[in-house]
């Protein structure tokens, strides 16, 4: 088990790596053997991130929305070396009234959170098929299993990614490529702080409905990703992995 859990030699492509859940799965596959690069828009996010990951982590400024640029840049990463494991955690919210909310607004989260993935996963696996393996990592939410309040974009989007990984599970897993959803649950990062939950009140209600109690910890996606990517999970493929402490599959009262 220890031998299949290693990611010894495999090279590993976060995107949103610089903070948060993209962050901790970057942590944890280096502390499973990995080389792992990551990118994201922030250059200085990134330079910190790599400073603290060590020599095992690269980084690229790179914008997942400019579909236009994902062959080439794929293309240079594959030169240096192939990339193994791809896990799109690149992200963004924007909590908004159904109302308000503008065509605009809506474009913007679908670039980011669901044609980048869609076309950065294509791209790597396009090199994953030739060698007959790989592990592609999407990230889906609760917003993918639960009605929730004011992330209209953001759900179709997530829900899209749980659909992405069962539907390219079944066309990729002839070639070898594993093909997952990772789904969070409340974790308490920059983007649940700036869109979702503020007050005081709001996160203790969060907390006390939550089987486990408290929120998903960075570390807890970070190895599920970790593992997910393994050759230990060598036939787990189509599935969203739901890490939220019980949260989605309780009726609490
Ligand atoms: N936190 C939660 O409770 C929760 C729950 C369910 C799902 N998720 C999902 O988990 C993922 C990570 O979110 P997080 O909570 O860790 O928040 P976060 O810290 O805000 O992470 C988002 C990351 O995505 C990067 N990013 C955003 N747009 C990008 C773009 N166009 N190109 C490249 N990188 C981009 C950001 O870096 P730059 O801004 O520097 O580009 C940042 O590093 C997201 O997909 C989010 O939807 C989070």
């Amino acid at each position: 088990m220890l031998r299949e859990i290693s990611l010894e030699g495999k090279t590993a492509l976060v995107t949103g790596g610089a903070t948060g859940i993209g962050f901790a799965i970057a942590e944890q596959m280096i502390d499973a053997g990995a080389r792992v690069i990551i990118v994201g828009r922030r250059e200085e996010k990134l330079r910190e991130a790599a400073a603290e990951l060590g020599d095992k982590c690269s980084w690229y400024r790179f914008d997942v929305s400019e579909t236009e640029k994902h062959a080439e840049f794929i293309q240079m990463l594959e030169k240096q070396s192939p990339i193994d494991i791809l896990v799109n955690t690149a992200g963004i919210n924007n909590k908004k009234d159904y109302f308000e909310f503008t065509a605009e607004e809506f474009d913007t989260i679908v670039a980011t959170q669901a044609k980048a993935p869609f076309m950065l996963s294509q791209e790597v696996a396009r090199y994953m098929k030739v060698r007959k393996k790989g592990c592609i990592i999407l990230i889906s939410s609760l917003a993918a299993l639960l009605g929730m309040h004011e992330i209209q974009a953001y759900t179709v989007c997530k829900s899209g990614m749980k659909g992405l990984a069962r539907s390219l599970a079944r066309d990729l897993g002839p070639y070898g490529i594993r093909v997952n959803s990772l789904n969070p649950g409340f974790v308490y990062t920059d983007m649940l702080r700036n869109t979702n939950l503020k007050t005081p009140e709001r996160l203790k209600e969060i907390e006390e409905r939550t089987p486990m109690r408290g929120f998903t910890q960075t570390k807890d996606l970070g190895m599920a990703a970790a593992f997910l990517a393994s050759d230990a999970a060598r036939f787990i493929t189509g599935i969203d992995l739901v890490v939220d402490g019980g949260i989605s599959s309780s009726f609490l009262i």
